[in-house]
């Protein structure tokens, strides 16, 4: 895929074009997944154990590092949302066996706002720092609200340090691929590179704290952090 065939309104064309690339990354743990992953199990555990739970999945993907974590604490339902119906696809057979799985090819702000259901678990892994800030704002405001008394909702992304401007962030993070995701071969590396140069809009934490603040969610707490890659938990 050429650089110039990234439409620029489309932030999900990586995904929907090219989402072997991801699972690349992800397979060589070039994000954490294994780590973050590691976690989100443990925190779905823990909910498991307190009784059935209702599960939202917003920019699931393929659902890949997220099924196994299911499988260990299989929630009551799990509805999944994802802008790519090629990712879509392939989460239908990773979540193979999972009793009461949804996939629905939507955007996942749009979902959350309309949506009627209630949630006591709502994940997002590496999607929201897609959305600008109203956005995430937004997204948090609608979570809040789809959000049963207790629920809690888990973001694993991608943050800016405190003081760092996205520039500074990319020039950063762009180092970091191009240094550290040696085994993806040069022309797929600079085809990553230009998505997150175009797409990624990561918040500080302090950012993510004011968002949850005005949308009546708690302070995040920080469950692992690995380079800029952080498991946080809000709860209602
Ligand atoms: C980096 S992948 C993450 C996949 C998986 N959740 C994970 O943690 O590995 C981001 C996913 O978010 C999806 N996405 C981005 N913006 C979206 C939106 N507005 N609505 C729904 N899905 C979106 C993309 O299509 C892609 O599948």
């Amino acid at each position: 895929m050429s650089l110039s065939s990234l439409s620029q309104d489309d932030n999900t064309a990586l995904f929907r074009k090219a989402w072997t690339l991801y699972d690349t990354i992800s397979e060589k743990n070039y994000m954490f997944h294994r780590e973050i992953y590691g976690h989100v199990t443990g925190l779905l555990q823990q909910r498991h154990a307190q009784g059935q739970y209702h599960l939202l999945d917003l920019g699931c993907g393929n659902a890949r590092f997220l099924a196994p974590c299911l499988r260990a604490a299989p929630p009551a339902s799990y509805d999944g949302v994802d802008l790519s119906a090629s990712a879509l696809d392939e989460a239908r057979t990773h979540l193979n066996g999972l009793a009461n799985t949804a996939l629905h090819h939507k955007d996942m702000l749009q979902t959350v706002e309309d949506t009627d259901s209630a949630f006591d678990l709502i994940f997002s892994g590496f999607a929201v720092h897609h959305l600008d800030a109203a956005g995430k704002q937004r997204l948090f405001s609608a979570c809040a609200e789809r959000l049963v008394p207790g629920g809690q909702f888990i973001l694993v992304d991608v943050v800016r340090e405190e003081g760092q401007t996205r520039e500074q962030y990319l020039d950063g993070y762009l180092n970091f691929m191009r240094t550290q995701w040696t085994e993806v071969v040069p022309e797929q590396l600079e085809e990553a590179c230009a998505h997150v140069a175009a797409y990624d809009f990561p918040e500080t934490l302090a950012d993510l704290k004011q968002m949850a603040k005005q949308a009546a969610l708690s302070e995040p707490e920080i469950i692992g952090q690995y380079q800029q890659h952080c498991i946080l938990r809000f709860t209602v």
